[in-house]
């Protein structure tokens, strides 16, 4: 794997766990990624905090996921009977298999898995101005694999009571506290409580205004149906034993990905991708 190191840009190290966690470094930002679960745990651009959440109670352990960052979800979303949450690829153990510097010195890594049910997975991240991920699943079986993906982003924020999430109104959602179906009315969605939806249809770009970090970040996509807003708040933080009590003021998940009805349908030999590219800008 260390031939895959190039001097000041890919380093390998020896990461929290005695996981191993990739460091990268370019002229805009640095970044780090685990091959447990390929999992990105920290972006930050010059100038600015870190983009991306991480709790300090996270396990750093073969056999659990990372709490914070980016975990990959596949081939399902949320609780299954007898199986891990969040599906199996957060857990694995990824192969990086190429890296290369491209565009006056963005860095790109491409990992991947041995196939899961004969579904190939393929993780590109390219670091730069800008954070990219490119999650491709190519089905080489026979037949038709139905799978939910999504990149479960955790952002870091500066209060959660000044956060605005706008690019959602007139999108429908389900809410996990509330039974029926819904369509979002407000412009800007505001968070004052535990907060667990999955917004549909949902292909524009969404933007998390935070006030109190003075930054705005913006989360584009392709490939993607879904959106899901997620704060534990008081009650949900405590009962999670990788969880700090006190951390959620300070983080937002906004998911992007394909789950429930608008789960993925592949018929044999084609391919699904889902792209994230994450920005922001300071605000004046
Ligand atoms: C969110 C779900 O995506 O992930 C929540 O909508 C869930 O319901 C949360 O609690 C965290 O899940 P986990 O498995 O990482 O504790």
């Amino acid at each position: 794997m260390k031939e895959h190191e190039i001097p000041g840009h890919v380093t390998l190290l020896d990461g929290c766990g005695n996981l191993t966690k990739i460091a990268v470094e370019t002229q805009w930002s640095t970044a780090e990624i685990y091959l447990h679960g390929a999992h990105v745990t920290h972006f930050q651009k010059m100038g600015e905090p870190p983009l991306l959440f991480m709790s300090q109670a996270s396990r750093f352990q073969a056999d659990q996921p990372i709490r914070g960052g980016v975990p990959l979800i596949f081939p399902w979303f949320g609780p299954r009977e007898g199986l891990p949450g969040h599906g199996l690829t957060r857990t694995a153990e990824w192969t990086l298999e190429e890296t290369s510097v491209y565009g006056g010195g963005k860095v790109m890594l491409r990992f991947r898995l041995p196939p899961i049910d004969s579904m190939d997975l393929e993780y590109v991240v390219r670091v730069g101005e800008t954070l990219s991920m490119e999650l491709s699943v190519t089905h080489t079986g026979t037949g038709d694999a139905v799978f939910e993906t999504c990149m479960h982003t955790y952002f870091q924020i500066g209060a959660i009571e000044t956060l605005s999430i706008t690019g959602l109104k007139g999108t429908p959602y389900i809410d996990q506290f509330q039974p029926g179906d819904f369509v979002e009315q407000a412009d800007a969605i505001r968070i004052s409580g535990e907060m667990d939806r999955v917004y549909f249809n949902t292909a524009v770009p969404i933007e998390i205004i935070d006030p109190t970090l003075r930054r705005k970040i913006r989360v584009a996509k392709s490939g993607s149906q879904s959106t899901v807003v997620w704060n534990p708040w008081i009650a949900k933080s405590k009962a999670m034993p990788d969880m700090g009590d006190d951390e959620y003021p300070q983080m937002i998940c906004v998911e992007s990905g394909n789950v429930g009805p608008e789960k993925i349908t592949l018929c044999s030999g084609s391919r699904a991708i889902l792209k994230v590219e994450l920005s922001s800008e300071v605000l004046g």
